[in-house]
């Protein structure tokens, strides 16, 4: 089942001399429970493609193209089903009420009128008033009050009343209650999330404050909820309370991805989670990422200039080059076989702690400038095997193997040759 599509879109920022073309034609789909690793070079545009799809973009930054479809968990259609369930019957059911509140009303008021002029006579004749009819009158004014009150309780606007109710009858907002379920669908750990917290508050109460803001738990079961995390982050419990200086940048970049779980998000956009950390440090981070991902069944985007990041973790791999992707498909088959050149430069240039060694080389020349990006395909500059085709005119994405697409003119060539060498 299909949670996010992103269909050729186009994502352009406004500068004094013109426009740069940051993302300009990106398509892709993760499902539910995958997670996708989006790699390319500094600079290539995946950042502002998740901020794209969060709709944090900076303001000279403009949607030029393109439409990005999330589909909502099933916890929010619940509850809005809910929602249009009671309400949609509720106008009907109100109505009857006070049709029948307004005519008991209605009768007791007039009864009520007659008991006020009969009292009101046996008072000008000088005649005693009996007790019972003191107490009647009592009995019926407050009748009269109370059924007002129900009366204009229920004919009250929708909204206020829709505001009043909530899933076990008690007093709430259920706007709000959806809001705020929406609100925690996707998680973004930031590039460079390092100095996230606050410095003059303990992380642990940081993390608490978080899950409050959007869940409606007291300060206990928030403590217990950041010490499961902490442990999953592999983070000693006692450290809760401690303040972001006295966190190794390790275990704040640990920190900063418990609180982007904290609120079990259906879609988790991690931008570079590991880069500022060491090598083994950054595996078993991506390891139990994986873990706790395939256990929530939660889709998550690791964006990486560092292809050996996600390798291990991805099911599917997309390849960014000046704002457009190269490359597609299952992990496996694009780290194996490599349909375009720019790939398989970008994966020589990373070799693999683990398994065997690749040759390392690197690829020469520069990424292109995205105000004025080359003709045709936009890695044709520094292509080895470019040809006047690939000057003129911009590829269209080829199939090589299903679900592996590369948007290269020769890119069965290029497959065809990586296949006999592996
Ligand atoms: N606010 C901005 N204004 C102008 N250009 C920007 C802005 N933000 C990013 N860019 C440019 O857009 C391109 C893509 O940037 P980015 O998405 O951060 O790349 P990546 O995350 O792949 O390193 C780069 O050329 C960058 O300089
Ligand atoms: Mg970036």
């Amino acid at each position: 089942m299909v949670l996010l599509e992103v269909k050729d879109l186009k994502v352009h920022f406004k500068i004094e001399n013109g426009w740069v073309k940051a993302v300009d034609g990106v398509s892709f789909t993760i499902d539910k429970g995958e997670t996708m690793g989006l790699v390319g070079e500094s600079g290539c545009g995946k950042t502002t493609a998740a901020y794209a799809i969060t709709q944090l973009l900076p303001s000279n930054g403009y949607i030029k193209g393109g439409r990005i479809f999330f589909k909502e968990p099933e916890r929010v259609t619940a509850l809005r089903e809910e929602y249009d369930r009671r309400f949609s019957d509720a106008p009907k059911e109100r109505d009857k009420e006070a049709a029948r509140l307004k005519k008991e009303l209605e009768q007791r008021s007039k009864e009520l009128g007659e008991l006020v002029e009969s009292k009101k006579q046996l008072e000008e004749s000088k005649s005693i008033v009996p007790a019972s009819m003191a107490k009647r009158l009592d009995e019926l004014r407050a009748q009269v009050r109370e059924l007002d009150q129900r009366l204009s309780a229920l004919t009250c606007s929708y909204d206020l009343l829709a505001k009043s109710m909530r899933k076990d009858g008690s007093m709430d907002d259920w706007n709000r209650e959806i809001r705020k379920v929406r609100w925690q669908d996707i998680s973004m750990i930031f590039q460079g999330a390092m100095n996230a917290f606050n410095p003059v508050f303990k992380i642990g109460d940081q993390i608490v404050a978080a899950i409050q803001l959007h869940e409606d738990i007291d300060d206990d079961a928030a403590r217990k909820r950041v010490s499961e995390l902490f442990e999953f982050v592999g983070i000693p419990q006692d450290r809760m309370d401690n303040y972001p200086h006295e966190f190794s940048g390790g275990m704040k970049q640990r920190a900063m991805i418990a609180l982007a779980l904290a609120l079990s998000p259906a879609f988790i956009i991690a931008d570079e989670p590991t880069t500022a950390l060491d090598v083994i440090t950054q595996d078993r981070i991506l390891f139990e990422m994986k873990k706790l991902q395939e256990g929530l069944r939660m889709a998550m985007m690791i964006i990486t200039h560092d292809v050996s990041v996600v390798a291990e973790v991805s099911d599917k791999i997309a390849v960014m080059y000046a704002g457009k992707i190269m490359e597609i498909g299952p992990t496996n088959m694009v780290f194996k076989r490599p349909a375009h050149p720019y790939t398989s430069g970008l994966l020589g240039s990373f070799p693999s702690i683990k398994g065997k060694k690749r040759r390392l080389e690197s690829i020469p020349g520069f990424p292109p400038d995205l105000v004025n990006p080359p003709s045709g395909c936009p890695f044709h500059p520094r292509c080895q095997y470019a040809k006047d085709l690939c000057l003129e005119k911009a590829p269209d994405g080829i199939e090589i193997e299903p679900g592996h697409v590369a948007f290269c003119h020769f890119s069965k060539e290029l497959w065809e040759r990586m296949r006999r060498d592996v």
